[in-house]
């Protein structure tokens, strides 16, 4: 769905000139397309649609409320990595048994919150959270779910911060000491085996290494099966890249081929199928990704000897991932032009030398005032937003047709008082 699109020279969010949501709710503010979040969604259920599966949204990815009963609503579970998220997708009524739970560093008040709602899965990531679950489950009198998450040696060749599946990254148990964790697992009596999870990595635009991580998963549920170890469910994780799109093609300057769900998914069917069991999956990023905008205001224009500074009102508080990742994000000005560009630097108000939103980036002539949307925003913007710089944090705001919902207020200074 083209969400995010020009009619007569303003750039609209379905029927919305995002203009006039920015005069009314100010900026920096993130404005999202609702029926992105519901398209993506059901093409990734349907892309699944051949077998039994589950798809459990990353709520990592932006854990807003209505979101979250949104995708509750239209048959999601949810992929919870802390108590908090575990709290937030139940309150927004994701069904326990649809709730999968990772994380390195489970706590024990985490693990007891987890058991008592009955969720889906421990993924679990270590031997030594196995004991501390298989204790915690004991004294409860329960028996936790188990899916150990195996790390299959795997290099997506991505960022280094967002890819999780080499063994130098501290997620999962390696590929090649897990069979004898499960059969460790298999003795514990606080301990119920039910799956088997691997996640390699974020933004993943070759589909080769998700059928990889699937053959991995394929042998590996084979032997355990050997052993007289029953799988009910293999996890294969989210990663799922995104199109960081170009709504103006002429200031297009980084252009890649994502893959639809739909060939995800027949590449991980074609691996899995034969197992018989439900497959979940978790992705984050390309269900909302793309759903969203951090809308931006231009402060001032400032020149120094070599460079042209777009200084704009929204900082790496709102949206660290061109700072933390060096991410690439689409600007766009709200309101079109057509003449010359010219490149820039886009940076914000924070006093950091990383606070940048784009880098030598072709750009129309803007002038204070204007205003600038940062494109595929709706995954890892608002999640990722701080305080830094005793700044609050933006509105959200989502559109459907030509409805306009906030759906989280913007901070106020005065509430840290
Ligand atoms: N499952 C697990 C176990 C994960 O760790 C993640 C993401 C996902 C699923 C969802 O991945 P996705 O489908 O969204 O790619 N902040 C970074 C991304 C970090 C991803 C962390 N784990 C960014 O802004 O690019």
């Amino acid at each position: 769905m083209d969400s995010f699109k020009y009619q007569n020279n303003e750039l609209y969010c379905e029927d919305v000139k995002i203009k006039d949501l920015a005069e009314k709710y100010g900026t920096p503010l993130y404005v999202y397309s609702k029926n992105t979040i519901i398209d993506k969604f059901k093409a990734t259920d349907e892309a699944f649609s051949s077998v039994d599966h589950t798809i459990c949204y990353a709520m990592k990815a932006n854990s807003n409320m209505e979101f979250l009963k949104l995708i509750a609503s239209i048959g999601g579970g949810g992929d919870v990595v802390s108590g908090g998220e575990l709290y937030l997708a139940l309150k927004a009524g994701i069904p326990a048994n649809k709730i999968v739970y990772a994380s390195v560093g489970k706590t024990d008040d985490e693990m007891k919150f987890a058991i008592e709602s009955g969720i889906l899965a421990f993924n679990v990531e270590s031997e030594p959270e196995l004991d501390v679950l298989n204790e915690v489950a004991q004294k409860m009198g329960k028996k936790a779910p188990l899916a150990i998450r195996i790390n299959p040696d795997i290099d997506v060749h991505g960022h280094p911060y967002i890819s999780t599946g080499k063994s130098i990254n501290k997620f999962g148990i390696d590929i090649n000491t897990a069979y004898e964790v499960f059969l460790r697992a298999k003795e514990m009596d606080g301990i119920e085996i039910v799956g088997v999870h691997s996640h390699i990595g974020s933004q993943i635009l070759n589909l080769d290494y998700f059928n990889a991580s699937a053959k991995k998963l394929f042998d590996f549920v084979t032997k355990l099966r050997e052993a007289g170890i029953e799988i009910q469910h293999v996890d294969i994780g989210g990663g799922l890249g995104v199109h960081y799109p170009d709504v103006i093609e002429e200031y297009a300057e980084e252009r890649k081929e994502v893959p639809a769900p739909a060939e995800l998914a027949a590449r991980v069917i074609e691996v899995l199928k034969p197992l018989n069991c439900e497959i979940i999956f978790e992705p984050g990023r390309s269900i909302v990704g793309e759903a969203g905008a951090l809308i931006t205001q231009t402060n001032y224009i400032k020149y120094s000897r070599d460079t042209k500074f777009i200084v704009v009102d929204g900082g790496m508080n709102d949206l660290i991932r061109p700072s933390l990742y060096e991410a690439y994000h689409q600007i766009v000005p709200l309101t079109y032009t057509d003449g010359k560009l010219e490149k820039a630097d886009v940076v914000g108000p924070i006093c950091e030398t990383g606070d940048f939103l784009a880098k030598g980036r072709n750009l129309p002539q803007v002038k204070r005032g204007d205003y600038l949307a940062v494109m595929t925003a709706g995954a890892y913007g608002y999640s990722l937003a701080s305080n830094y710089n005793t700044r609050p944090r933006p509105a959200e705001i989502w559109v459907d047709g030509d409805k306009v919902e906030v759906i989280r207020e913007r901070e106020k200074v005065e509430d840290w008082i």
